[in-house]
């Protein structure tokens, strides 16, 4: 939903940028016009420099001003531009795309992929804009939902991916070759938003193709976690797909775990399943219980429950926006604005924040221009209205455009 992403690794935050919380008036419906008129064209500079300097290859370099493939060979970031195409209005343009697509992406190639990264940026873009299009406007092909081009693509993608799920507990592999399967050498250790992050599209490929196959691997890596848990309900960072033993026993919210939580909330309320949410909502309990300090949410062990990283991490900015979707406001909104304050202290939020220290740790101090916060201040703004959000939306345009404009000068 990002759409181009800049890779900007910004150095000490604090150092480049300045912070912006110096206004604090409130935000008005003519500032909102103003914000959605920049951030089209925010959208619009990066959009059509990857066409002009980076189209086939994934990713633009914007230092260098060149494309690379990074996370396979799909011109991944048309894929990923779709959905926003539809959103900002952009029918003609994402026409043109959808035929491009057709024409130049290929499946059948000699890549070893994340599974993961293929799945929620490759699957998950085409079937999000395939589904979208019916509301934008777009001429459809009949039989729609059932059937389309960008549905076609989506199966061909996602059937490149189940020969990972073929193993002893149903928990998948970390990365497949689409050409020839999963390799003989591959390392059996995944990460468990590895194992957990399939259900909201495979689901819903299962369910629009008629190929049940897709959600029952899906829920077969779903139930192998539920299955590993530790006694007092919590889950490690790595498990190994062949034997079930965790080989990284952190425990937390964060980096190698997060959207496995996130796709149990959001799969339960996609498929209405109730096994679903009330497994995320056992695993809640664990959370808060061992993990939760203060409303902040830090990194403990697995069987014991004692502390082992009191940090706080970007990826981790996604859990608000989670808690407001299960109905819970108040600690929702108390974590937020515990990481809206690191937001101010360095205009972004570095990868990880040591909570006793109040600062940045070692090496971990750029802020990728990850989605995270963002997406839970929507989600609590959705739910609250509250205008405090509508300020940290406003701090995030303001921060991105600073953090390019220093780039493309030095
Ligand atoms: C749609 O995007 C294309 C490519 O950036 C641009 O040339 C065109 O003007 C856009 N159309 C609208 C209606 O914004
Ligand atoms: C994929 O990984 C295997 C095993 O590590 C390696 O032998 C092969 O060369 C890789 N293929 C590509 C295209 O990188
Ligand atoms: C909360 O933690 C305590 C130990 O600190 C434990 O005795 C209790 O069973 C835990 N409760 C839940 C719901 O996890």
């Amino acid at each position: 939903m990002i759409g181009v992403v800049y890779l900007v690794y910004a150095g000490l935050l604090s150092a480049v940028l300045p912070v912006h919380n110096a206004r604090h008036s409130p935000i008005t419906q003519q500032d909102m016009a103003k914000y959605r008129d920049r951030v089209k064209s925010m959208f619009y500079h990066a959009y059509n420099n990857y066409l002009d300097n980076a189209f086939p290859y994934d990713e633009l370099r914007p230092l260098t001003c060149d494309g690379q493939d990074t996370w396979g060979s799909f011109s991944l970031t048309l894929i990923d531009a779709l959905d926003t195409l539809l959103i900002i209005g952009n029918t003609t343009e994402f026409q043109r795309v959808v035929n491009v697509l057709q024409d130049t992406v290929d499946f059948d190639i000699d890549v070893n992929a994340s599974v993961f990264e293929t799945n929620i940026r490759v699957v998950g873009g085409l079937l999000s804009a395939h589904l979208l299009s019916k509301r934008a406007g777009i001429e459809l092909e009949p039989g729609w939902p059932c059937s389309g081009p960008l549905l076609r693509m989506a199966e061909d993608a996602a059937r490149k991916l189940l020969p990972a799920f073929d193993t002893p507990t149903g928990m998948p592999f970390g990365t497949v070759n689409l050409l020839k399967g999963v390799n003989p050498t591959e390392t059996p250790v995944t990460c468990t938003a590895g194992v957990g992050t399939y259900i909201i599209e495979f689901a819903t490929l299962s369910r629009l193709t008629g190929n049940p196959e897709f959600e029952r691997v899906a829920r077969h890596a779903l139930k192998g976690l539920w299955e590993s848990r530790s006694e007092i309900g919590l889950v490690g960072n790595h498990i190994d797909v062949m034997t079930s033993k965790w080989v990284a026993q952190d425990a937390g919210i964060g980096a190698g775990i997060d959207s496995y939580f996130e796709y149990l909330v959001k799969g339960a309320i996609l498929l209405q399943d109730e096994e679903m949410m009330s497994m995320f909502l056992d695993y809640n309990k664990a959370i808060q219980n061992y993990t939760k300090y203060d409303d902040w949410y830090v990194w403990v062990q697995m069987y014991k429950g004692t502390v082992s990283m009191p940090i706080f991490q970007s990826l981790e900015a996604f859990w608000p926006g989670l808690q407001s979707l299960i109905g819970d406001i108040g600690n929702g909104m108390r974590t937020f604005l515990n990481y809206y304050t690191v937001w101010k202290q360095f205009g972004g939020l570095p990868e990880f924040y040591n909570i006793p220290q109040g600062f940045t740790v070692d090496k971990r101090e750029g802020y990728p221009l990850r989605p995270e916060l963002i997406e839970s201040a929507m989600y609590l703004y959705k739910a609250t209205k509250d205008p405090t959000l509508l300020e940290l939306g406003r701090d995030a345009i303001e921060s991105i455009e600073k953090i390019n404009q220093r780039c493309s000068r030095s």
